[in-house]
């Protein structure tokens, strides 16, 4: 037998017992005649007491950083105890002990506070996952997945494997392509996600469906994104948006309450995509912290019920024919940061260079400094009147001490730009704490989103999902092509809402799904709206045009970034710390240095040649 207890195990109670221990060398201490050794495994830390005579054999076989070994001896209660160590009022006297196993120093220390940087960490990443902090938030992944699981299945869930060699139909995305020996010159791609084939699921009667799956999107990476990332994938027959939101709603308030401890009893608060947009500029809101856009001036057919706290003149927004800097533009969003009025002109300075970054593109930042007497001091006075900055500072619902920063220019990009700095502004004032935990729903998703570059529309979620009941027919009988790109949100189809839902925790999208089309028709024409012919739709989607003609029941699903939840729940936004063996920002794993080039038997077997110009 290898060991009879872990080195997370032993307290004062097994004080006087013989125990082996076998696990990783930690530290090496040498006082005078006798040695401690911390040995740990994946249950904790015991500290081990060679003596005198032992040492003698230590001294010819010394077992250094990482070596594997096996000690046998009888649990003592230490004289200098370490509170901070679960096993900590314990030692074991050693009696014999066998290095099971040596280990070459390793690149970097096995510890909490690591000296490795991001890069080797990941090369040596079999090292990283010894650290406890790496081996924490592995094992709140296996607690994510265990909730999930047994509330599933408590659901009457049924988990069923679909495959990951499919046919490449890329939307959104582009796929990962795998190519095929027994058919020459013909592709496999990865699926982006199941959603076919779970769709197909319902049409065979599986009424309750779920997988936690890999899926595999070649996009560019960002901390919330891997190249292969996991799903909580889920579908449902016989449902209305309803039945969803309240299924999935239990099963996050399940997984807060098995993991977490925290018990949510109250319904989560629900947002329309129009509300996200237009107060927080965004469609995944951080409600973590207020400092909610004010809209001062925008096109009125992106937001149809809505008005300017300022009112018109005529209908005009009253900032125009100044002479500054909101006369062109389309879109004049401020937020009201609270406290920061004594913002020095260094620092609106470098607020301003970061609205300009290539990123957001903004041509500049204006502000108002609201003074704790209550006078202003703003970068538009020459502009305005003080009755004309009064009324903004009002529409901002700022409170003296607080510094007003406003955005103008286009609509999708300011408003894009004010979220991003709202965020910004949120993480330097210290309001995105990670121990607090914000669900909320996003409803009413737009089921199409205009595509400037092809000059058509493409579905905001994915083409399976269906328009609101009442909107059915203004998809059916407008036709899809826009004659006028500049006013392409004048068209219909613009403002055609989605049966579309998306769960949001601090401002991060972990989950999204909707109620599908289930007629073949309306399929059909939802593709020709996205600019697909017969031919192209029989050859992409035929399969499900098909099993929609054999009774398709109505259906819907959801699916949640699994990497993501696991992510927020241990405290951060980096997906990749919470992934045994995750890919670094530019898609490579470089522990096992993939991907790689592949010997040219292979190609040929492949019947692939490369054309190696650029590489
Ligand atoms: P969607 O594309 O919204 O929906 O994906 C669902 C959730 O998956 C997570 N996610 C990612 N996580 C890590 N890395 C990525 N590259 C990545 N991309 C997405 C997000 C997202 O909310 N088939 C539909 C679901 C459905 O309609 O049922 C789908 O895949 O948290």
């Amino acid at each position: 037998m290898y060991r009879t207890n872990t080195c997370g195990e032993l307290r004062i109670i097994n004080k006087g017992t013989r125990v082996t221990l076998a696990g990783w060398v930690q530290t090496v201490r040498k006082f005078g005649a006798i040695t401690f050794v911390d040995l740990r495994d994946r249950y904790g830390i015991t500290q081990l007491l060679f003596g005198e005579e032992l040492n003698k054999q230590l001294e010819q076989d010394p077992p250094g950083r990482e070596f594997v070994l096996q000690a046998t001896g009888i649990v003592n209660e230490r004289s200098n105890k370490n509170p901070n160590l679960a096993t900590g009022d314990i030692e074991i006297s050693v009696q014999s002990f066998k290095i099971l196993n040596k280990s070459v120093l390793p690149p970097f220390s096995i510890q909490d506070d690591t000296d490795g940087g991001d890069e080797l960490r990941m090369k040596y990443r079999f090292l990283d996952l010894r650290r406890n902090t790496v081996k924490k938030n592995i094992e709140l992944r296996y607690a994510v997945n265990r909730a999930a699981r047994n509330y599933l299945h408590q659901q009457g869930f049924m988990d069923i494997e679909t495959p990951f060699l499919i046919k490449s139909t890329p939307e959104g995305a582009r796929d990962f392509v795998v190519p095929s020996r027994m058919n020459p010159g013909q592709f496999y791609a990865l699926p982006q996600s199941p959603q076919t084939f779970k769709q197909l699921l319902m049409v065979s009667g599986y009424d309750r469906y779920y997988q936690i799956v890999k899926c595999f999107r070649d996009e560019d990476l960002r901390a919330d994104r891997q190249p292969e990332f996991t799903q909580i994938d889920c579908e449902m027959a016989f449902v209305e948006q309803e039945d969803i939101l309240d299924m999935f709603e239990g099963m996050i308030k399940f997984i807060f309450k098995e993991v977490k401890g925290i018990e949510y009893t109250e319904t989560l608060p629900r947002m329309t995509w129009e509300d996200a947009m237009w107060n927080y500029g965004n469609d995944k809101p951080d409600t973590r912290f207020g400092m909610k856009v004010t809209n001062l001036n925008f096109p009125q057919q992106a937001f149809p019920g809505k008005q300017s706290p300022l009112g018109t003149v005529g209908s005009e927004s009253p900032l125009r024919g100044a002479g500054g800097p909101f006369d062109d533009a389309e879109t004049v969003l401020a937020i009201a940061i609270p406290g920061c009025s004594e913002y020095s002109r260094k620092q609106t300075d470098e607020l301003t260079e970061w609205v300009k970054r290539p990123q957001l593109g903004m041509k500049g930042m204006v502000f108002i400094k609201i003074n704790t007497d209550g006078t202003y001091k703003s970068s538009i006075d020459k502009f305005y009147n003080e009755n004309r900055i009064k009324a903004i500072v009002a529409a901002a619902r700022a409170e003296p001490g607080d510094l007003i920063l406003i955005l103008a220019g286009a609509e999708e990009r300011t408003r894009k730009a004010t979220s991003e700095l709202r965020m910004e502004m949120a993480e330097r004032l210290g309001l995105r704490k990670n121990t607090e935990f914000k669900l909320l729903w996003v409803l009413d998703f737009p089921l199409f989103e205009y595509n400037p570059e092809a000059n058509r529309w493409v579905a905001r979620h994915h083409p399976f999902t269906s328009p609101k009941p009442e909107q059915i027919d203004t998809m059916i009988h407008n036709n899809p092509v826009i004659q006028n790109a500049s006013a392409y949100l004048d068209h219909p189809y613009a403002g055609i809402k989605a049966n579309a839902y998306d769960m949001v925790l601090n401002g991060n999208e972990i989950g999204g799904g909707s109620i599908r089309i289930f007629q073949r028709e309306l399929q059909e024409k939802m593709f020709a709206a996205l600019g697909m012919d017969k031919e192209e739709q029989q050859h992409k989607f035929g399969f499900l045009l098909n099993a929609f003609g054999y009774g398709a029941p109505p259906h819907g699903g959801i699916a949640f970034g699994f990497d993501r939840l696991c992510a927020i729940l241990g405290g951060s936004e980096i997906i990749r710390d919470f992934i045994a063996f995750p890919k670094n920002n530019s898609g490579r794993d470089v522990m096992l240095d993939a991907p790689s080039v592949i010997d040219d038997k292979q190609l040929e077997e492949l019947n692939i040649t490369i054309q190696r110009k650029n590489i």
